[in-house]
């Protein structure tokens, strides 16, 4: 790994709070994210990752964001102690926007809670204004009030943020070259990656059927099969991903492919906007709103009488 001395040097100041890295796709965020977690963890401060992409997610798999610690005197990555999850529903924050913008401050919150001092937060690449990018970020600033927020960039890509929060002096602001080591990736290679991470996570999953009417279903009841549900707990967080296997609308019943042994703690089920194929977990976007699976007799009448 490349390790230029303006990361070097970037770490030689008392860094406590959140640590927001943001950058264009490829810029090296996940890898300068990665080594900051690593170094503060070596320098002995209790220190959580909350990686906040939910399509090239590090910590969990596609559609969720992670905040995770290591046990003390560990300083490896992926993190292994305590975690806290979040359902984004989708592998792009575009259009999940608010749900990414909540889940990431409610997870900065319960890494706090868990003990960290330093929370390094690793950010999605949606920089671009026209996309949304630029109010995204600065929603994020204003919401989780960073010590220091790095900006990696090569080549100016990050001017359209970085002006103003230049101007602004509302947060720390580092900026920071792109490593010339890093390696771009094309959609294949990303799809590939989520299909390898989404393969593993369900790799010991078995079927799981679910009475559907004891559980708050978000927003509705209307199953498709293979269409990723999130197991939520009572505070929101996400314990598990399930996979419509099937379901029986008389019984009010949907039978999940999961990893998850238990319904133990389980109050909600949040279905997202994706599909993953159960065999070669390849995903797709849900582009059209599902049939009402359980009022079949609210469907519109087309039989014209
Ligand atoms: N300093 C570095 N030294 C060596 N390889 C690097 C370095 N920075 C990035 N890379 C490589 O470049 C690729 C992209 O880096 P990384 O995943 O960190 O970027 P990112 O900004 O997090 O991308 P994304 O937008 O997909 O989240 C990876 O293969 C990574 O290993
Ligand atoms: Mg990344």
């Amino acid at each position: 790994m490349d390790i230029p001395r303006a990361w070097e040097q970037a770490l030689q100041q008392d860094l406590r709070g959140v640590l927001m890295v943001i950058g264009a796709p490829d810029a090296g965020k996940s890898t300068f994210a990665q080594y900051l977690f690593r170094r503060l963890c070596l320098n002995g401060l209790r220190t959580a990752y909350l990686d906040g992409d939910p399509g090239q997610s590090r910590l969990g798999p596609p559609t969720t964001i992670t905040t995770a610690l290591n046990p003390e005197n560990q300083t490896g990555f992926p993190p292994t102690g305590q975690w806290r999850r979040w359902f984004v529903g989708a592998t792009s924050p575009r259009g999940h926007m608010l749900s990414l913008v909540v889940g990431t401050a409610r997870l900065a919150e319960a890494a706090r809670r868990m003990g960290a001092v330093c929370v390094v937060h690793d950010t999605c690449g949606l920089v671009d204004p026209s996309s949304g990018g630029l109010a995204l970020k600065l929603a994020k600033i204003d919401l989780l009030r960073p010590a220091v927020v790095f900006a990696i960039q090569a080549d100016g890509e990050l001017a359209p943020l970085l002006a103003p929060l230049r101007r602004s002096r509302r947060v720390r602001l580092v900026e920071l070259p792109a490593s010339p080591a890093r390696r771009p990736r094309d959609m294949s290679d990303r799809q590939a990656y989520r299909r390898d991470r989404f393969a593993s996570y369900f790799a010991p999953a078995r079927l799981l059927e679910i009475d559907w009417t004891r559980r708050a279903v978000l927003p509705r009841p209307f199953f498709q099969p293979h269409q990723l549900v999130a197991l939520e707990d009572r505070r929101g967080f996400t314990r598990g991903l399930g996979l419509v296997h099937s379901f029986d609308i008389p019984a009010r019943q949907v039978t999940l492919l999961t990893p998850l042994d238990s319904l133990s703690g389980i109050e909600t089920l949040h279905l997202g906007d994706l599909l993953v194929d159960p065999q070669t977990f390849r995903d797709s976007p849900l582009h059209f709103p599902p049939m009402d699976s359980s009022r079949p007799s609210l469907r519109p009448n087309t039989s014209g009488k």
